[in-house]
């Protein structure tokens, strides 16, 4: 049986048009992504990473190709179906934060609920849960600026959970952290990846976060050019979606990632 993929990508082409120059900013990206596998995006600045991301997630419309999440098709969902997706199936971490500065901790985690119109109790309940699963339940009550970058960083980590994602997002979410905090964020991240097989997709500049996921996939100038499968250093052997055709498809290279889907599920 094939592996199930929560996104797959195929010829992904993304241009954006200034006006003045046009920038081919993704030149037919394929990348698959299997439940709750955990995967680095790396590349020199500027090679595409951040609009593959808002492209994979939904956020940012492509030019060609094909994006399937959860085998559904992207580019037949609505407006509305897409915005509901990402609001009940995806989570979001982005390097600065982006947290509400007037709203505490625990306020700033239940707002996606409130607004997806939670109950207002529920959304608290659940929003302590998620603060108890990054190990900030007792600075609940902290706004923003009284806590430390790696504690914020914990607090948006929560807010991306609190709605039970399939997968989160992450774009350099260790950017603006000193490497131990990096490292602990890293180790949050994957935790929460090997127990509650939350997949997740990580733009990083720091190999050192690559280095604890289950595969790096390197782009250069819009395309993979390379993927690397760390999974036996990572001592999740086997672990990863469980799915062989995947495995030898990325060591063999981004590229050829078709096939092998292909083949699998023949
Ligand atoms: N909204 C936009 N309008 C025009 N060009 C854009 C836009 N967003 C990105 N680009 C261009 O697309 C290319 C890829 O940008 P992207 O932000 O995806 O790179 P990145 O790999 O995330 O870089 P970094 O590591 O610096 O964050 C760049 O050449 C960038 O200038
Ligand atoms: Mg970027």
């Amino acid at each position: 049986m094939a592996t199930e993929q929560i996104i797959e990508a195929r010829e992904v082409h993304k241009t954006y048009d200034t006006g003045k120059v046009e920038v081919r900013a993704l030149r037919g990206v394929d990348l698959a992504v299997a439940r709750g596998e955990m995967v680095a995006i790396m590349g020199p600045s500027g090679c595409g990473k951040t609009t593959l991301l808002n492209c994979l997630s939904g956020l940012d419309a492509i030019d060609a190709g094909e994006i399937e999440i959860e085998g559904v098709p992207l580019a037949g969902m609505s407006d509305r179906a897409r915005t509901d997706y990402r609001a009940r199936r995806m989570g979001f971490v982005f390097q600065f934060y982006n947290l509400m500065p007037v709203l505490s901790s625990v306020e700033n985690v239940e707002l996606p609920l409130l607004v997806a119109r939670v109950h207002a109790r529920e959304a608290r309940r659940r929003a302590v849960e998620a603060l108890e699963m990054v190990g900030l339940e007792r600075w609940a009550d902290h706004l923003p600026d009284e806590l430390s970058g790696g504690q914020r960083q914990r607090v948006t980590i929560a807010r991306a959970l609190v709605n039970d994602p399939a997968i989160v997002w992450a774009d350099e979410p260790t950017g603006d952290l000193d490497s131990e905090n990096a490292a602990e964020i890293t180790d949050l991240m994957r935790r929460l990846n090997v127990e509650r097989g939350l997949s997740f997709v990580i733009v990083t500049h720091d190999i050192g976060v690559g280095r604890k996921t289950d595969r790096i996939v390197r782009m250069l100038d819009g395309q993979v050019v390379e993927q690397e499968l760390l999974e036996v250093s990572n001592g999740r052997a086997g672990d990863v979606g469980g799915d062989r055709h995947a495995a030898d498809a990325a060591r063999r290279g981004g590229r050829r990632l078709r096939e092998p889907h292909r083949a699998g599920a023949a």
